[in-house]
């Protein structure tokens, strides 16, 4: 798969950095308003009654921070947070492990948790419901059920789409929380934020245009200032002016809207081949040499938000406002 400079996945290049990055407190947190004020009260309820907050589930496209809540939460209950994700769980055995050694009150995150695996998921549910599970010892005629007693804990679960989740586990969730693109402002501060993190000062309109930039992904938003800040330091520019960041914007192949290479190549195979559609998701993959889940997952949630592409049921179309954008013109129906 092609590299790509603003994808929402997270790269391991800037998962350390990342990390320093990340807000530890709700107050801290930019953007996601409804999210934070439905936290918060739950948080505080949950302490008051001196009980773990109940299971929360926390769905939408990558690079939103899902992650960053799922910490945030664990800081702001006052307990430890426990990582892992869905396909690093192979066996029962191993998610057991995991809620055993749990505290009580802790928080278990599980990111892509559509991914576990369906004998690790059917454990869950009474580990979730009532905290035990019940785990086979031993095989044959002689393997018998052992009930094993877990702390109350908390499970915070991530997935780039709620739909992929099976109904069971997901009705054992009672907090569900949908996190939306950000708005510019939102990213605007963070731009700020991390800039003063950084220690590099960066103009307000410089900023602006990072965050028109950014697919209303913060993490996207980070990893543009970072390169804009390389090309800064070797401008000898101690300010990071608007001028620079066009200019870095245009090395990297980010267009005025935020898209790129990959974004392009998708939208102008179904122009140019396909005559701006319908076509299915699977032909456009193999057009593009791209796999159709990351197709759907990455690039596609943003196009349909910016409405350049549509959903329909029989395959994607490329709607006027795309062709707009590269100086096209609409096909005429025959
Ligand atoms: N850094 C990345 N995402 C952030 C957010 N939502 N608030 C503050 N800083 C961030």
């Amino acid at each position: 798969m092609d590299e790509r400079m603003i994808s929402g996945e997270l790269q391991e290049e800037d998962a350390a950095v990342e990390y320093s990055l990340r807000p530890e407190t709700l107050a801290q947190y930019i953007g996601q308003s409804k999210t934070k004020e439905n936290l918060s009260i739950f948080i505080e309820a949950a302490k008051m009654r001196n009980e773990p907050l109940d299971h929360v589930l926390l769905y939408g496209p990558p690079g939103l921070g899902k992650t960053t809540l799922a910490s945030i939460i664990a800081n702001e209950m006052g307990v430890q947070f426990r990582a892992t994700s869905g396909p690093a769980v192979e066996r029962a055995g191993d998610l057991a492990a995991i809620l055993s050694s749990l505290n009580p009150g802790d928080v278990l995150f599980i990111d892509e948790i559509h991914r576990l695996p369906r004998s690790v998921e059917e454990v869950l549910y009474s580990a979730m419901e009532d905290f035990f599970i019940d785990i086979v010892i031993g095989s044959g005629s002689s393997a018998r059920s052992v009930r094993l007693d877990l702390p109350p804990f908390t499970l915070v679960g991530a997935t780039t789409r709620a739909g992929l989740l099976t109904a069971p586990l997901r009705d054992r969730f009672g907090v569900l929380c949908r996190l939306e693109y950000y708005e510019t402002k939102d990213l605007c501060a963070i731009v700020t934020r991390t800039a003063d993190i950084f220690h590099v000062g960066i103009q307000e309109d410089a900023a602006i245009e990072i965050a028109r930039r950014s697919r209303g992904t913060p993490r996207i938003a980070n990893r543009l200032l970072k390169r804009v800040r390389d090309i800064a330091q070797v401008d000898g520019e101690d300010l990071i002016s608007l001028e620079t960041t066009r200019k870095a914007l245009k090395m990297l192949q980010v267009d005025a809207m935020g898209l790129d290479h990959i974004d392009h190549k998708f939208l102008l195979a179904i122009i140019d081949k396909f005559r701006g559609g319908p076509v299915g998701l699977d032909t456009i993959a193999a057009t593009i040499g791209e796999e159709s889940q990351t197709i759907e997952d990455v690039y596609e949630p943003f196009l349909l938000q910016i409405g350049f592409i549509q959903r329909t049921p029989r395959g994607r179309i490329v709607t006027p406002l795309a062709y707009e954008h590269f100086n096209r013109e609409v096909p005429k129906i025959e």
